[in-house]
């Protein structure tokens, strides 16, 4: 039997690479991506099931066609632009992906796609109100474009939903670590230091804290949410994982990879800096039950490892 085909945008990204290699083991996967902050070389592993489209989501007519020549059966939306100094140099960039998630969503309904996943954000819950981010409870406070952009998908989504019956599952991704990732973010920017034997910079006084997770648990929720129907039309907070500060963060990646680097602290950031992230993941694991997680030390030693191999 023949296997179905699906699209994946920002295919030759961190996550949407590893995703892509998950959606390999059962799907024909048209992986799409301009290349902007992804690398070709990310795609290389699941290479017989996958075929490369070097294309920016906001070219209508380049994804019209690539609608007319395939008949998707889901659309996992995870080009976006990334990265917070970046995105706060250029904001009016990020506001571009609105018209790329317009394009998919409006090709997506006439096409009678199944189901379109977006990689929402945790950002979207903004400087946290809350102690712990509910999907329900906690209110969004999205002001930086990044999480404005991720809000107004949310609601594109919603009212193809409602207007189309376009369905829908939305990953609020929180922060993520693992191999291929990009040096705008900071477990590799810490790794990248240490392997080169120079100081780690923090910005400010290194007490934000995050709650890092595995690259491959993101992943490891999909095929999940693709079998089970409770997913459909859900917002699922993805993450879990280690809450640890960025200070012994660096501490960390220090002693993993066995250096004598050492720390400097550069001014705080003024923007883009969330003090802490804690997620409800009562729904995750009430509606994807267990999911294989690799641990955040296991996962710490397979990311300085292949730091280490690629150079
Ligand atoms: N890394 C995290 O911790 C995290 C947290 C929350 C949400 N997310 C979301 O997950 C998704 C993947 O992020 P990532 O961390 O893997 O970053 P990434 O930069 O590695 O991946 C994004 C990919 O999208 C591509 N891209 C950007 N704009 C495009 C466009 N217009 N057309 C085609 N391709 C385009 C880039 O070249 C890149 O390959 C994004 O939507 C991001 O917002 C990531």
């Amino acid at each position: 039997m023949s296997r179905d085909t699906v699209l994946v945008t920002g295919a030759a990204g961190f996550i949407g690479s590893h995703l892509v290699d998950r959606l390999a083991e059962r799907f024909q996967v048209v992986a799409v991506d301009n290349l902007q902050t992804g690398d070709a070389r990310n795609l290389a592993p699941a290479r017989e099931a996958v075929r490369f489209v070097k294309l920016d989501v906001n070219d209508r007519p380049g994804i019209k066609f690539l609608f007319s020549k395939n008949n998707f059966r889901f659309v996992f939306h995870y080009a976006a632009t990334v990265g917070v100094e970046f995105t706060l140099a250029q904001p009016l960039k990020v506001l571009d992906d609105i018209d790329g998630a317009r394009n998919l969503l409006e090709l997506a309904r006439l096409a009678g796609v199944e189901r379109v996943f977006y990689a929402s954000s945790s950002e979207v819950y903004g400087e946290p109100v809350d102690a712990v981010q509910h999907e329900d409870r906690t209110p969004l406070n999205s002001r930086l474009p990044y999480a404005v952009v991720k809000n107004l998908i949310e609601a594109y989504l919603r009212s193809y939903r409602s207007e189309y019956g376009l369905r829908y599952t939305i990953f609020l991704i929180f922060n993520t670590f693992g191999p291929r990732q990009s040096d705008a973010f900071v477990m590799t920017r810490f790794i990248r230091q240490v392997l080169a034997g120079e100081p780690l910079t923090v910005n400010g006084d290194g007490r934000q804290s995050r709650k890092l997770n595995y690259v491959g648990n993101k992943v490891a929720a999909v095929p999940a949410a693709i079998d089970t129907p409770a997913s459909i039309d859900q917002v699922i907070n993805i993450g879990a994982g280690y809450e640890i500060s960025i200070q012994s963060l660096a501490e960390r990646v220090i002693t993993t990879v066995g250096s004598l680097s050492t720390i400097v602290h550069l001014p705080a950031r003024t923007e883009g800096d969330m003090t802490r992230r804690q997620l409800d993941t009562g729904r995750l694991r009430q509606m994807l039950g267990d999911l294989p997680w690799v641990e955040f030390d296991d996962g710490l030693a397979r990311t300085v490892d292949w730091f280490r191999q690629r150079g």
